[in-house]
Formats: structure tokens, sequence, C-alpha cells
């Protein structure tokens, strides 16, 4: 019981100490820059991840009915992030690779319309998938998500 109690205080401290230890080194604007590209980038790569399971499907991976629905569900969520994810302004900072055109930050609103209407298609192909439970449910899915991923990488992803 003793020992239980100091376990969880020794928890307790430690997290407190790393918090005080965020709190007194504040990210300098090039680390937060840094950070900015870091988190987008691992927006589109879960997207991706996603995107991966029913474009496997599509070529031949045995068709899961309950993979493919969270596969979109996700898609659909994370959609929904990409707006919010280019929020920061990282245009200045040059020290991270990024595919991310410049004319992002010019053009935010057809960034959010290119967005949510990857959001949209994800969960017509929610409805497509109940219709269709089946492989050819799956391809037809991904030719109506998988243009909405080039609409956007075409305007305001660099090659
Ligand atoms: C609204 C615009 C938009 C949509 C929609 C979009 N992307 Fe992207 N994507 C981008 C931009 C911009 C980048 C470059 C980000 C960067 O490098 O900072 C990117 C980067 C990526 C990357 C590279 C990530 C990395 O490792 O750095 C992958 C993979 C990707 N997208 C996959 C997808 C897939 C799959 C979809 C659809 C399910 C999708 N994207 C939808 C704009 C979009």
């Amino acid at each position: 019981m003793m020992k239980r109690i100091a376990l969880t205080g020794a928890v307790l401290l430690g997290s407190l100490m790393s918090f005080s230890a965020m709190a007194a080194a504040p990210l300098t604007p090039e680390e937060q820059a840094a950070a900015d590209i870091g988190t987008r980038q691992a927006v589109f790569k879960l997207l991706s991840f996603n995107n991966g399971t029913i474009g496997g499907m599509a070529r031949g991976a045995p068709f899961n009915a309950e993979a493919a629905k969270a596969a979109l569900e996700r898609i659909e969520m994370l959609s929904t992030m990409i707006p919010d994810v280019f929020a920061k302004d990282t245009r200045a900072f040059k020290g991270t690779k990024t595919m991310a055109s410049d004319t992002i930050w010019d053009n935010k609103a057809d960034l959010a319309k290119l967005a949510s209407d990857l959001g949209a298609a994800a969960k017509a192909a929610q409805a497509t998938l109940a219709a269709k439970p089946n492989a050819d449910g799956v391809k037809e899915i991904v030719q109506a998500v998988g243009p909405k991923c080039g609409a956007c990488h075409d305007l305001f992803r660099l090659k």
C-alpha cells in the first residue's frame, strides 16, 4: 500500500517536473515552425495510412467491412484538421523539408474547400460501403476518394 502511494507520488512529481520544464523553455520560433510542419505532415501520414487500407482492398487484399468503415471514418475526421494544421504560416522557415506550396497562405479558403470536399467524399463513401459491402464497393470508393487527395495535391503540394 505504502509502496503504491510512493509510486503514485513519484509519477505525479515526474509529470509535474516535466510540465514545469516545458513551461521554462518555450520553443524558439524555428523550433515552433519545425513542430508545426511536423504536425501537419503527421496528419497527411495518417490520411495516407487509412487511405492505404481501402487502396489495398481495391487492389486485392481481403475485403474487411469493419476496417474499411474505420478507415473512412478516420479520413473524414482527419480532413477536418487540414485547415487547422495550416493555421500557422511557416513560409519564412526553411529549416524543414516541406512540400507545402507557399500559395496555401494566400488561398486559405480554397484549401478549406478542398479539405471539406475530401471529408464529404469520405462520408458519402460510408454510405456506398453500407450499400455495397464488397470489393467492388471499395473500388468505387477509392475512385471517389482518391481524386480528392489529388485535387489538393495538384494545387497545393509541390512536386
Ligand atoms: C486540402 C489539401 C490536401 C488534401 C485534401 C490532401 N492532401 Fe496530402 N498533402 C497536402 C499538402 C499541402 C502536403 C504537403 C505538406 C508538407 O509537406 O508540409 C501533403 C502531403 C501529403 C503526404 C506527404 C506527408 C509527409 O510524409 O510529409 C502524403 C502521404 C499525403 N499528403 C497523402 C494524402 C492523402 C492519401 C490524401 C487523401 C486521403 C491527402 N493527402 C489529401 C495537401 C492535401
